[in-house]
């Protein structure tokens, strides 16, 4: 199979790659990234020079893209701006690459007869109090990086219904895991903590999410690559939930270090409370979950003090330096 991959330099997508040749060998794969700051070819280190993986610097919302898009099987398209605290003051970015990028890929996928799948994300839904939200429940947005991913499902939904583009939406709920960039909350607790700095939570900490570990997310794409029915949407969730403030002390006690390293900051604006959903289409395609959240979470700590480099010269940066101050009114 000959497969586009985009954001492949991100979490998730370098994930999905490494994971893909592991698997299938003999698959090519096309990973076109912009390299934002959030993207990374030191995780691709290991499959660089594979003669089966080509990489492509290149915009999602470039539209020359379609000359080097011949020969392809599927787009999987991960490129993404993915942080909600830098959505709430910079949204534009997140306008234009989770809209209009999806956009004009569907737009090449059109042209060349070829399947579409959209990573999205359990945060199109919006907060629920109690119960879980299935595939069939409205879409509810609270910020602008859900609400430009709740619009590029919809414009999937459209390039399927109007011009029978065969796609899949795949919406998961948060990721964890190696190479993972530090201002997302589980790096950034584990990282902060080895490096004895403050554990900033939001508000009372007791926000809700689901987590999944990146390899079993990496599995129900797989699956529904090679399984999905042309035109559905498939929720993938570990059903799990904890509150961010018992996974901070859960990291603190694996490292060894004291709870006093947590300090409650003022909450950002727009935060959902708790984000739940069912998954029983993803299921009877024959997925389940294999890393529970005590083991996966004792993988992720061992990988961020094992990569102690990887993750330092990204904290060091000015640019992590700035939007870490900026995030928590340093
Ligand atoms: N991380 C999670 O918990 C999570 C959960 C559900 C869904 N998702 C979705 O999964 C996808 C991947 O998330 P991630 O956590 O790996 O994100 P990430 O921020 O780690 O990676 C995003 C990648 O996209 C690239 N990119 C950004 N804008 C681009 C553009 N205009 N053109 C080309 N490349 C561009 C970046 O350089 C980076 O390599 C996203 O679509 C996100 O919405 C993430």
């Amino acid at each position: 199979m000959n497969i586009v991959v985009t954001g492949g330099a991100g979490f998730i997508g370098s994930n999905f790659i490494k994971y893909i040749f592991k698997r299938y060998p003999e698959y090519k794969i096309l990973n076109i990234d912009k390299l934002t700051y959030a993207g990374n070819l030191e995780n691709l280190k290991e499959i660089e020079k594979n003669p089966n993986y080509k990489f492509l610097k290149k915009d999602i919302c470039n539209k020359d893209l379609e000359e080097f898009l011949d020969g392809y099987d599927v787009i999987i398209n991960f490129a993404a701006e993915s942080h909600v605290d830098r959505a709430i003051y910079g949204p534009e970015e997140f306008l234009k690459t989770d809209i209009f990028g999806t956009f004009n890929l569907l737009e090449i996928a059109k042209k060349k007869n070829i399947k579409f799948i959209q990573i999205s994300t359990d945060e199109v839904y919006g907060s629920i109090e109690e119960g879980s939200f299935d595939e069939n429940s409205p879409l509810n947005p609270s910020n602008p990086y859900s609400s430009s991913k709740a619009s590029a499902d919809l414009i999937t939904i459209s390039y399927f219904k109007t011009y029978k583009v065969p796609t899949n939406i795949i919406r998961s709920c948060n990721n964890y895991g190696p190479n993972q960039y530090p201002e997302k909350f589980i790096p950034l607790m584990i990282t902060n903590a080895i490096e004895n700095k403050k554990l900033p939570i939001y508000g009372d900490g007791l926000y809700r999410r689901e987590w999944i570990y990146v390899i079993d997310n990496c599995k129900a794409i797989d699956l529904v690559l090679h399984k999905g029915k042309e035109g559905e949407i498939y929720n993938v969730s570990s059903e799990f939930s904890i509150p961010n403030i018992e996974i901070a002390k859960k990291i603190l006690n694996l490292l060894g270090k004291d709870e006093s390293l947590i300090e409650f900051v003022k909450d950002r604006p727009g935060h959902d409370r708790r984000y739940s959903i069912k998954c029983e289409k993803i299921k009877k395609l024959g997925w389940h979950i294999e890393t529970d959240f005590e083991k996966g979470i004792e993988l992720t700590v061992k990988w961020y003090i094992e990569n102690k480099n990887w993750w330092r010269i990204i904290k060091e940066s000015p640019q992590f330096i700035t939007h870490y101050k900026k995030t928590y009114n340093l």
